[in-house]
């Protein structure tokens, strides 16, 4: 895809639902008792593909993407039947984490795949602990990566400090938790996001979180919920730098989520410099939510590192954007995960950065940025990670010349109306 120079950005809109929140509310809608209605509802692939592996396990789900609203009918905790064929997760890491905790509990073994990108993912961080728990693991292919089976045992509950500071193993080993015999906890080296943990508490699930360690006490039910989905702030996040980087701008993105495990990215873009303001910050069940304005910043480095990390994770390539446009120098450490997510992000940013002039290097945790000059148009090979194509469409709107983005229909993965969103502000 071409993507032509913007040079100025201004109006408002809404992001689709949040990926994160999405993904959840199918697995606890799953496993509740009744009808769970769920309202703003992500429709891109990864999410589509949480929906089709819990019908593959009989459960009826309902979705109506014209109005983004899905319909789940639980059938109670023990209420999932065995696949007739492969779980297939598509390019969804979170699927395939979290849904493997709960498979980990179910009386028959399952088969998980997916494509290019979830073969290569690590499996072994949510193996390990499942597998104390009393599941069994058999990888078919590479060693502790997709595709690889699962027999679920009887479980109990453990302790885990977790080596990684990561939503996805937390959430597996809870999942996991609430058909364990005693309670289970995890403790992580910082605090990742805590969706899981947020929504288990609608759900009527005992659920402690004490610093780093969150505890699942085994549950008897579930009960079925309606949950609206707030907007995503990790798409949120690229009209926000958007709005930041152009001349004359100014945007304002409408009920986005602004968990405080997820928000690291605003807390970045102030110390930055940047002109933003949160208004109409309201809390939705647990969720809190506000709209988001930002205005042409003149933005300078800053050094991003520890406890923060998993609040922004995701965010990380538009930062690297945000500030390759930032005068001084913007360093990144303590996020060696990026070398684990769709593509390694850390080598696929420095490359295709590098290849638009940018004076970039990587390290061994993360990468840093000497910002403040012009960005040349360049072809941008975004790996088929969803993140990557949008966070160079931005970068390339500010490029002297067209840039040219290769699988840039990637960003169907979480955000499928992304090019006409930002078409509209152009
Ligand atoms: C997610 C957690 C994060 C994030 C991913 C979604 C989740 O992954 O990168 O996009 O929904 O739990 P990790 O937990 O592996 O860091």
């Amino acid at each position: 895809m071409q993507i032509r120079h913007f040079n100025q950005l201004r109006g408002e809109l809404t992001v689709p639902g949040d990926k994160s929140i999405s993904h959840r509310s199918i697995m606890l809608g799953s496993l509740a008792k009744g009808t769970t209605e769920v309202t703003g509802f992500l429709q891109g692939a990864d999410c589509l593909s949480s929906i089709s592996c819990f019908q593959k396990m009989g459960i009826e789900i309902e979705n109506n993407p014209s109005t983004n609203t899905v319909r789940i009918h639980g059938n109670g905790l023990h209420g999932l039947t065995a696949p007739a064929t492969i779980l297939d997760v598509g390019n969804s890491g979170t699927t395939t984490r979290l849904m493997s905790g709960i498979l980990a509990a179910q009386p028959f073994t399952s088969t998980v795949d997916g494509d290019a990108s979830i073969r290569k993912r690590p499996m072994g961080r949510i193996m390990k602990p499942l597998s104390l728990m009393g599941a069994s693991f058999h990888s078919l292919e590479k060693e502790q990566c997709a595709p690889f089976t699962v027999s679920g045992g009887h479980l109990h509950g453990i302790h885990y400090a977790s080596p990684v500071a990561s939503a996805q193993v937390k959430s597996a080993i809870l999942l996991a938790g609430l058909y364990a015999e005693g309670t289970t906890s995890v403790t992580e080296p910082a605090l990742s996001r805590n969706h899981t943990e947020l929504m288990f508490e609608s759900f009527g699930v005992d659920i402690k979180s004490e610093g780093t360690t969150a505890t699942v006490t085994p549950a008897k039910e579930l009960h079925a919920q309606h949950i609206d989905v707030p907007g995503d702030i990790s798409s949120a996040a690229y009209f926000i730098v958007a709005g930041l980087i152009t001349p004359n701008s100014e945007i304002t993105v409408r009920n986005v989520g602004i968990n405080p495990t997820r928000d690291g990215i605003l807390t970045v873009c102030r110390n930055m410099g940047a002109d933003i303001t949160l208004t109409n910050v309201k809390q939705d069940v647990g969720e809190p939510v506000a709209d988001i304005t930002v205005r042409t910043s003149s933005l300078h480095g800053c050094t991003i590192e520890g406890d923060i990390i998993p609040k922004l994770i995701d965010e990380i390539p538009i930062i690297a954007i945000m500030a390759a446009f930032a005068d001084g120098t913007t360093t990144i450490k303590d996020a060696q995960e990026l070398k684990v997510k769709e593509s390694n992000r850390i080598d696929v940013m420095v490359d295709n950065l590098s290849a638009m002039g940018v004076d970039i290097e990587a390290t061994d945790d993360g990468m840093i940025i000497h910002g403040g000059k012009p960005l040349h148009a360049a072809t941008i090979d975004s790996k088929l990670d969803h993140r990557i194509a949008m966070s160079f469409a931005i970068a390339g709107g500010l490029a002297d010349g067209d840039t040219e983005i290769l699988g840039a229909e990637c960003v169907n993965i979480s955000y499928p109306t992304f090019y006409e969103d930002l078409g509209k502000l152009g």
